[in-house]
């Protein structure tokens, strides 16, 4: 079963963090995962998975404008509906607005008619909500994006396990 990471990244950290969510899908027997940048993508993969997770950073506590025009223009294309869906974000500020970049992935996933779905509390802890957010360090001299890998890679698994059971 196919699960495809999709991303916008500009200086790394969200590509990171999807590096990491791909490593927890894989934890998962029978699962193939592959990220992809929005500049580079797959569509063939892409249209064959079973499953898609985006993520951005947060820009002005959005999604990044190229994300936003790239799911408008790609997703009709893709066979957005019916594959499970989930999302993520990376931001350099504590409050700075990952989970309404999430939130906003999740509007649009469920607008193209696909399964969203985040884990919740469903698996304990740790408690996912909506999806997984990473802080980095570029302000916060107390953050660090690697302190968040072992969420990224948790909701990987758990996103896999989900698409498993459904789809397998
Ligand atoms: C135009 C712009 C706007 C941003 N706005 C926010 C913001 O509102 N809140 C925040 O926490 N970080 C903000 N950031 C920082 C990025 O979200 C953060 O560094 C992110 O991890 C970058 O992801 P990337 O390395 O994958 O490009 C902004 C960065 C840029 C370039």
């Amino acid at each position: 079963m196919k699960l495809a990471v999709i991303y916008d990244s500009r200086t790394g950290n969200t590509r990171q963090a999807a590096e990491w969510i791909a490593e927890g899908v894989l934890s998962v027997p029978g699962t193939e995962a592959r990220c992809f940048s929005i500049h580079e993508t797959d569509d063939a993969f892409i249209k064959e998975a079973k499953g898609i997770v985006l993520g951005s950073p947060s820009y002005a506590a959005a999604m990044t404008p190229d994300i936003h025009v790239w799911l408008q223009t790609s997703s009709g294309k893709l066979d957005f509906p019916g594959k499970m869906a989930g999302a993520f974000a990376t931001e350099q500020y504590t409050h700075g607005g990952g989970d309404l970049v999430i939130q906003a992935l999740l509007h649009f996933e469920m607008t193209c008619g696909m399964l969203c779905w985040s884990g919740g509390r469903a698996f304990g802890k740790p408690i996912i909500h909506l999806g997984p957010v990473g802080v980095n360090n570029n302000v916060e001299a107390h953050n660090a994006l690697d302190y968040y890998k072992d969420n990224f890679v948790t909701y990987g698994s758990r996103f896999a396990q989900k698409a498993a059971e459904i789809f397998g």
